[in-house]
């Protein structure tokens, strides 16, 4: 019967709240199977536990299925980390977490949003030009220690 029911939560409607330090160990699992270099569960919590942290989740049943977090300062905001997870690209969690976070983020007074993405990332590319973000900065090498020599695009979307 639990197996039952927690299947059946498992194919639920995913699911969008804020996240929380709990989440922590989820999200860098999450984090680790989609980036290059992973961060750490107490990475996480502490991020999560940083009074200027905004972070939102999408879960399906039980099971984190994407994630992001942005770091705010002096009315600006730099998104640290977006990730959803393999099997449910492509279907717009990415997008739909994006604009309520922009949103939440525009609530708390923040002006503008900042963010660094690898210039061959263009599933990113695509998720951050469709949320009206545009280029304003390129680091070259940015991702050199990840062992790739990919430019790093700085994008920025004004929310004022
Ligand atoms: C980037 C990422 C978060 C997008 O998540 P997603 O839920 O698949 O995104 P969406 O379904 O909302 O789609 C976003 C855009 O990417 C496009 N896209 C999705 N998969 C793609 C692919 N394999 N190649 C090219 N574009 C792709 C979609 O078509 C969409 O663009 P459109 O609106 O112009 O059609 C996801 O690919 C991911 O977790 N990647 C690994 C982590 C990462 O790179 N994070 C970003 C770091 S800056």
């Amino acid at each position: 019967m639990i197996g039952l029911l927690t299947r059946l939560f498992a194919r639920g409607e995913p699911a969008l709240s804020e996240a929380s330090a709990r989440d922590a160990a989820a999200i860098a699992r999450l984090h680790a199977a989609s980036f290059q270099r992973g961060w750490s569960d107490g990475e996480f919590e502490r991020l999560l536990l940083e009074q200027n942290v905004v972070a939102h989740r999408i879960t399906i049943g039980r099971t984190l299925a994407g994630f992001i977090l942005s770091r705010l300062a002096a009315g600006e905001a730099e998104i640290l980390s977006v990730a959803v997870t393999r099997a449910r690209r492509g279907r717009g969690l990415a997008g739909t977490l994006l604009m309520r976070h922009l949103g939440r983020l525009a609530g708390l007074g923040v002006e503008a949003v900042f963010l660094e993405v690898d210039e061959d990332n263009m599933p990113a590319r695509r998720l951050y030009l469709r949320a009206g973000f545009r280029e304003v900065g390129r680091r070259p090498g940015y991702y050199q220690q990840d062992g790739s020599n990919a430019t790093a695009l700085v994008l920025r979307r004004d929310l004022a």
